[in-house]
């Protein structure tokens, strides 16, 4: 099997046979990441470059390390402290690193669809590490393999959102990809916050954090993006976390076994306290883990490729 295109755009582009062909390489790709050595040939003589303009720990440092123990070149560069800052547009910027050899761009951009377009006017592969409001799609994979590694499978599993939908890209990209595989997707989250099409997507909307908790496998919190936000919106940090924020109690409305993400950077005290955080039910650092596997798989698969 092969992916049917050179770029990883979104997971609403994906089949549900393709994403688990991602999740199953990423197994191979956690084996090396877990030997002592840490070292493969797959991207020998390939060179993959970070390109964000907007702040990341974890997507672009996970990116660059699964470049680097796979045996790539790996450069990066930010919005700020290049020639972004003296106006070069995005499409001058990609094309200027395409020109200089690089076989994959990763991009992190404020606006919705900035991938997409990039991917229109470079040869190399282009791969969304979060566009805007729309989709953060590495993210969710690494969210669905750390499921899988606990849970074996998504078909009929309660995922129970909660948090900030509206300004959620890892929200929209895991209910494409979850769905996708068989999950019941469930969210919750303050009215101001609940994106008016999420109906369309097919998942339960909620307004109570405790109808969406009863009985679920899976438990993802979600920050408040207050880079986002548009005034009005955020209700004042004290009051989502009264009304939305999870502890020891609220959490027994789920399933005994269920377990706990949150993509990051968490702010404790807000959308989770500190014992859920660092509770055993939490699987928060895992996820941070298979996500440098997933993104191996991903370059790995994307740089192999030899048409589209
Ligand atoms: N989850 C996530 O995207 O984290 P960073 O912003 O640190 O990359």
């Amino acid at each position: 099997m092969a992916l049917r295109s050179k770029n990883l755009l979104g997971l609403k582009d994906l089949t549900a046979d393709e994403i688990e062909y991602i999740l199953n390489t990423a197994k191979t790709m956690k084996l090396i990441l877990n030997s002592k050595n840490k070292k493969a040939p797959h991207l020998q003589g390939k060179s993959i470059v970070t390109l964000f303009y907007e702040n990341s720990t974890r997507t672009r440092l996970s990116f660059e390390l699964a470049a680097k123990y796979l045996s790539s070149s790996a450069a990066n560069i930010s919005a700020v402290g290049s020639s972004v800052a003296k106006g070069e547009s995005l499409i001058d910027t990609a094309k200027t690193i395409n020109m200089m050899g690089a076989d994959v761009i990763i991009l992190r951009h404020s606006m919705a669809g900035a991938p997409h377009l990039l991917a229109k006017n470079v040869d190399a592969s282009v791969i969304n590490a979060g566009d805007g409001m729309n989709e953060h799609p590495t993210q969710a994979l690494l969210d669905i393999f750390t499921i899988l590694d606990k849970k074996k499978t998504l078909k009929g599993l309660k995922v129970a959102i909660i948090g900030d939908i509206y300004h959620s890209r890892v929200a929209r990209s895991n209910i494409w990809g979850m769905s996708k595989l068989g999950a019941n997707v469930c969210v919750a989250g303050p009215s101001t916050l609940m994106p008016p099409e999420i109906e369309k997507t097919g998942v339960k909307v909620f307004t109570t954090v405790q109808e969406a908790l009863i009985d679920a496998d899976v438990v993802i919190a979600l920050r408040i993006q207050k880079e986002r936000q548009k005034s009005g919106l955020l209700p004042g940090i004290r009051e989502y976390s009264r009304f939305f924020g999870l502890d020891e109690k609220r959490l027994k409305l789920a399933k005994k076994d269920a377990i706990i993400l949150h993509p990051g950077p968490v702010n404790r005290g807000v959308e989770l306290t500190t014992s859920v955080v660092d509770c055993d039910r939490s699987f928060i650092n895992e996820q941070v883990t298979n996500g440098v596997a997933v993104r191996m798989a991903l370059l790995y698969l994307l740089t192999r490729r030899d048409v589209n």
